[in-house]
């Protein structure tokens, strides 16, 4: 029987956004997209509708993730609520968060904040989104705002999820609203969100020097193990995607939150799974991953949170052994001197996945959408409120 303990005030959370959860998200692009589609228009699959109806069951939500032993809780915050139109902040939204937050303070559950999770404002998209040169104002803006209204009621300001994935998906692949196939806009918006990020850190740091802020990065472990050009393809892609992000940012960070789901196995230029190891939607499950991924970011000498890792498992069965290796990884990272602070499954609620609707659930809680979205904890959420009562897990 082998025991892995976890530091003293170690971070055990889950995370969801507003989009995904919230329900009735009506003032965004992706509203639009998910109600607008045309014929022949493949996703998203459904629409988001009451989601989750977490706007107004937040407090049942919270209460789940207190009874989970979690410290912690990773939320968004809705920008085109709170700014609905430009220039235009709304106090209702303000005290609505206000009162999300101080409810999880109650609780003592730390807050960590994401203030853009992949939507936007319809004003802000109709003026070109981040390819806007101006982006960066308008969203200075916002992050100077949360932090005067919110900034006593957050621990950690998370200022954008996931540039690379949202700038790729909306941008490159063409999947995600406004639906364009140009790498070159992918890098304008990419180089955007870094001038977005900068001015937010700068923004939200001059109301309080001791405010906490980061960014949130989703990062893949790339490798191959096929030939030169297979191996160097992997070794650039992790590059772009891990380093030179982190690199441009570093001097912005008081800390890395990274999302940590697969490994890319690159063979003959494409992806390839080795073995049929996956998640439903059949990303390979690959825990050593997200050592080497936790290790790579060593260098930069901030605290890392793993602020996303979990899986796409409708029937749970492979979800307990998922999180125990995933949690041998950040043991064994920690071990060779990763400042890692804490962990976050993704998530605490099966909610809206994206394009794909509601079909892939990512939940410790099935959210049973035939019966008033009842919440139903699954075996796999008492595996976890174990862990974090404990502090530690052991594995025979
Ligand atoms: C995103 C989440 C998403 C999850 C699972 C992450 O890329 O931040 O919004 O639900 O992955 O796909």
């Amino acid at each position: 029987m082998k025991t892995y303990s976890f530091p003293k005030n170690f971070i055990w959370g889950t995370a969801t956004s507003a989009h995904q959860t919230e329900g009735n998200n009506k003032n965004t692009d992706w509203w639009l997209f998910e109600n607008n589609k045309k014929k022949n228009q493949e996703y998203p699959l459904e629409p988001s509708g009451i989601a989750c109806d977490s706007y107004n069951r937040y407090k049942e939500d919270f209460d789940l993730a207190k009874k989970l032993n979690n410290n912690a809780i990773r939320i968004s915050i809705e920008w085109a609520r709170i700014e609905p139109e430009e220039g235009v902040f709304s106090e209702k939204e303000f005290k609505h968060y206000k009162e999300v937050l101080l409810y999880a303070k109650k609780l003592k559950l730390k807050t960590f904040v994401t203030l853009h999770h992949f939507t936007n404002p319809i004003w802000f998209f109709n003026e070109g989104g981040w390819l806007n040169l101006k982006s960066p104002f308008y969203f200075k803006r916002y992050a100077k705002e949360c932090a005067i209204m919110l900034g006593d009621v957050v621990d950690m300001f998370i200022t954008i999820n996931e540039p690379q994935v949202y700038s790729t998906m909306a941008y490159t692949t063409g999947i995600w609203t406004p639906n364009k196939s140009n790498p070159i806009l992918s890098l304008v918006v990419i180089i955007n969100f870094i001038r977005s990020h900068i001015e937010a850190y700068n923004a939200i740091k001059s109301k309080r020097k001791s405010y906490q802020v980061g960014i949130v990065e989703n990062i893949a472990h790339n490798q191959s193990d096929s030939n030169i050009i297979d191996k160097l393809a992997a070794s650039i892609l992790y590059f772009v995607n891990c380093d030179l992000f982190i690199w441009i940012l570093r001097r912005h960070l008081d800390f890395i939150g990274v999302n940590y789901y697969f490994t890319n196995n690159v063979k003959r230029l494409k992806r390839k799974n080795p073995n049929n190891l996956v998640s439903d939607l059949g990303w390979w499950i690959h825990p050593q991953g997200l050592e080497n991924v936790l290790l790579r970011l060593r260098k930069f000498g901030l605290s890392i949170y793993v602020t996303e890792n979990g899986i796409a498992d409708s029937k749970d069965l492979k979800r307990k052994e998922f999180v125990k290796d995933m949690l041998i990884s950040c043991h064994n990272a920690i071990k060779q001197g990763v400042m890692l602070k804490g962990y976050f499954y993704w998530s605490l609620i099966d909610n809206f996945e994206w394009h794909h609707g509601f079909w892939p659930r990512f939940g410790l809680i099935e959210i049973d959408r035939n019966d008033n979205l009842k919440r139903r904890p699954r075996k796999s959420y008492f595996y976890y409120k174990k862990i974090a009562l404990n502090n530690s897990f052991s594995v025979r």
